[in-house]
């Protein structure tokens, strides 16, 4: 049997946007309208996909980078003339199923496209339109049924009479086509109509004109069919994805007893009893363990966080923090950190692409960059690890039970040895051997009766 497919529309331009960019980029909790739109397709198992582009194609096209074909419409004619624009990619189908899909509405789910694509072949229907009830109708293609309850036709909101803007099913832009009768309509449609646009919703009428089986199966997921052309709608369905994901992880054991400005990508995980507090976001790729507390004002991005971490006013990027650990305020964790069990940073404390073992402490005002520490290390107050060099950087390492003083410089590559000292101030070029403690700065010389010698002070003025 040949292969279903999808072809999604993304031309428009989204002119009430306001933006640079095409519509379908603008994102719902930090990800582009149209990507959702694509996971949707391939977890209801459609593998090929062609993206209608239009308005700054080559945005869109460097977003897919080759995840999916594309075709040009050069001028935007309407929604028939976009689906026409991928002939060739529906021809290459003949004998399948096509669905047609909008890229403004994120939230059509695989679970809608897979029942409609059963209604639609168990029905023996060429055309099935994906139709919701929705409260507020307004803006969207009624869906016109007879008095046994027939589909007879999609009229647009322009055109609906006072009777027909009552309907509250609506058209929600995805429909199955059976892909060859699909060719046929698209040769039929016409731009007779005010707007002067080829509209994919006539080829309903075509259809039913011809005698053909036409249906619309209604969804039960009501958000499927919502769309955003404009900036509020926009806000509209964020706030509907983020209470969603919140009221999900709520229901799993999460504690978030203040969701306002709490944002969480939906593909999160989050253990039980952990307290989640205002200001926080997670974005794409994290992990959080069981009875943590993260917040108030930490973000995270691709980060794994073990069981019973604290994280407050934290920042992280790529990086992992492993059970019990304790972070924050004001800690910035950079790409590739490992932050060990039990490890304490805190405030003004940056580390980054370094691996921090159990046990250590890095409490005030320290940078340890590109650097393997042991376990059980002491960094005094406002250690920094020097290490880049203008031109190169390079690695410390600092061994087990190590005591770092306060205001060290590490100038790297240099290694301390397990439970060595570094006195404060130091500025410590070569390596340091384990049980030792290294002084690497100037002796201090008091200079007796110097200030009444050379009256260094201007004259009191208090
Ligand atoms: C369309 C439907 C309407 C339905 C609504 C659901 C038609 C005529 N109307 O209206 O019945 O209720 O979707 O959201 O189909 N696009 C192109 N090229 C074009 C025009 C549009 O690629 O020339 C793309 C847009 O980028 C968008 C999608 O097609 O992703 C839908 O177009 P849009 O203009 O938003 O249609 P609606 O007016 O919302
Ligand atoms: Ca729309």
């Amino acid at each position: 049997m040949a292969k279903n497919c999808v072809v999604i529309l993304a031309g428009g331009e989204g002119t009430r946007m306001k933006s640079k960019k095409p519509k379908v980029m603008a994102e719902i909790i930090f990800k582009p309208m149209i990507d959702r739109v694509m996971e949707s397709a391939m977890g209801a198992g459609i593998e090929d996909i062609c993206v209608v582009t239009g308005y700054r194609a080559e945005v869109l096209e460097a977003h897919l980078a080759g995840r999916a074909q594309t075709v040009r419409q050069e001028q935007r004619l309407g929604t028939g003339h976009a689906v026409m624009q991928a002939m060739d990619f529906i021809k290459a189908h003949s004998g399948g199923n096509v669905l047609i899909l909008a890229g403004d509405a994120p939230f059509m789910d695989s679970r809608t496209i897979r029942e409609a694509l059963e209604a639609h072949v168990n029905n023996r229907f060429v055309q099935t339109v994906i139709s919701a009830k929705v409260d507020d109708p307004f803006g969207y293609g009624r869906i016109v049924r007879d008095a046994d309850g027939n589909f007879t036709a999609i009229v647009e909101q322009a055109s609906a009479d006072v009777d027909t803007q009552k309907i509250r099913e609506i058209n929600s832009g995805a429909m199955w086509f059976d892909a060859d009768t699909l060719c046929d309509l698209l040769g039929r449609i016409d731009n007779k109509n005010s707007k002067g646009e080829y509209y994919l919703t006539d080829t309903v009428h075509i259809a039913l004109s011809m005698g053909l089986r036409v249906g619309a199966y209604a969804a039960d997921n009501a958000d499927a069919v919502l769309g955003a052309n404009t900036r509020v709608q926009l806000h509209e369905l964020n706030e509907i994805l983020r209470k969603k994901t919140l009221e999900k992880l709520m229901l799993e054991g999460v504690s978030i007893p203040c969701t306002s400005s709490v944002i969480i990508d939906p593909d999160v995980k989050v253990g039980a009893d952990t307290v989640i507090l205002p200001g926080t976001i997670i974005k794409e790729d994290c992990a959080i363990g069981e009875d943590c507390v993260i917040g108030p004002n930490t973000v995270l991005y691709k980060t794994k966080v073990g069981n019973g971490v604290t994280l407050n006013a934290v920042q992280a990027e790529e990086a992992e923090v492993k059970d019990n650990a304790n972070l924050g305020p004001f800690v910035h964790l950079r790409p590739n950190t490992v932050i060990g069990e039990h490890v304490h940073c805190g405030n003004f404390v940056e580390v980054k692409n370094s691996v921090i073992d159990h046990h250590t402490s890095v409490s005030h005002l320290t940078y340890v960059g590109d650097s393997d520490v042991g376990s059980g290390v002491n960094f005094g107050c406002g250690v920094v690890t020097v290490n880049f060099n203008g031109k190169t950087k390079n690695r410390c390492t600092i061994g087990n039970d190590a005591f770092i003083g306060c205001n060290t410089n590490l100038i790297a590559p240099v290694t301390i040895g397990d439970r060595a000292y570094t006195a404060a101030g130091s500025t410590i070029t070569d390596d340091v051997p384990s049980d030792a403690l290294s002084i690497a700065r100037e002796r201090q010389t008091n200079k007796e009766d110097w200030v009444k010698k050379t009256n260094p002070y201007r004259e009191k003025k208090y």
